[in-house]
């Protein structure tokens, strides 16, 4: 069956570290059979979350733009690529703009209580987020993983596993990493490993 694979790129700089590492990760997961997209958030016009709290109050966002179908995409998909530099210390304003717009998730979930994941579905949901940074200090990512972890748990994916790369100053230094690209590339195909085997299929059966 199947295996869908929907990235999204939150760095405004096109082919930069960020978006080259979310590459790798996709070459992996195609090279193992999945079906991947890529969704890169600059090119899409929309607008933040208006804080209007309606979605506490009625079901879904007020806001209709470029965003609504994007949701629609992420609930159909197995795994969740989400990708960003880190930009002072935290994730984009791009990346940041997607998971606040996903709050009539959380209202869904934590106050009408419709919408629920179960643990099949969460063993055959995977969640990655792939980051660079400038500085080499660890906790330089220490910000971001939070906000990854809570609009995992209002999409219903499962938390599987960071890709991140330090000391990434320049435009392109990730293509000299020693590491990084390789990792991403195996990355890619063993979710789309884990997937399948939760699902209970074949390890060989492609898409
Ligand atoms: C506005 C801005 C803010 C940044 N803030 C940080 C930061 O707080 N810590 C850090 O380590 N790197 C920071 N950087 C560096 C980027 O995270 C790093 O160069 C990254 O690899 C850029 O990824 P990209 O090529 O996908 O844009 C910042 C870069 C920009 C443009």
């Amino acid at each position: 069956m199947t295996i869908r694979v929907l990235a999204i790129s939150g760095s405004p700089h096109r082919h930069g570290n960020t978006e080259t590492l979310l590459d790798a990760f996709l070459e992996g997961a195609e090279g193992e059979g999945a079906v991947v997209e890529k969704v890169v958030l600059k090119d899409l016009s929309f607008t933040p979350c208006q804080g209007c709290n309606a979605c506490h109050r009625k079901d879904g966002c007020i806001v209709q733009d470029e965003l609504t179908p994007l949701f629609d995409r992420i609930a159909q998909a197995d795994c969740l690529a989400l990708a960003s530099p880190i930009y002072t210390m935290g994730i984009t304003a791009e990346l940041k703009g997607l998971i606040d717009r996903g709050q009539f998730l959380w209202a869904r979930k934590y106050i009408a209580k419709t919408l629920y994941y179960s643990r099949d579905h969460l063993r055959r949901h995977k969640g990655v987020f792939i980051s660079t940074a400038g500085q080499s200090w660890d906790h330089v990512f220490d910000g971001a993983f939070p906000i990854l972890t809570a609009f995992f748990d209002i999409t219903g994916f499962e938390y599987w596993d960071n890709l991140i790369a330090n000391n990434m100053d320049r435009y392109g230094t990730i293509r000299g990493h020693p590491t990084a690209l390789a990792e991403a590339r195996e990355k890619g195909r063993k979710v789309v490993q884990v997937i399948r085997k939760a699902r209970g299929e074949d390890p060989g059966s492609g898409a």
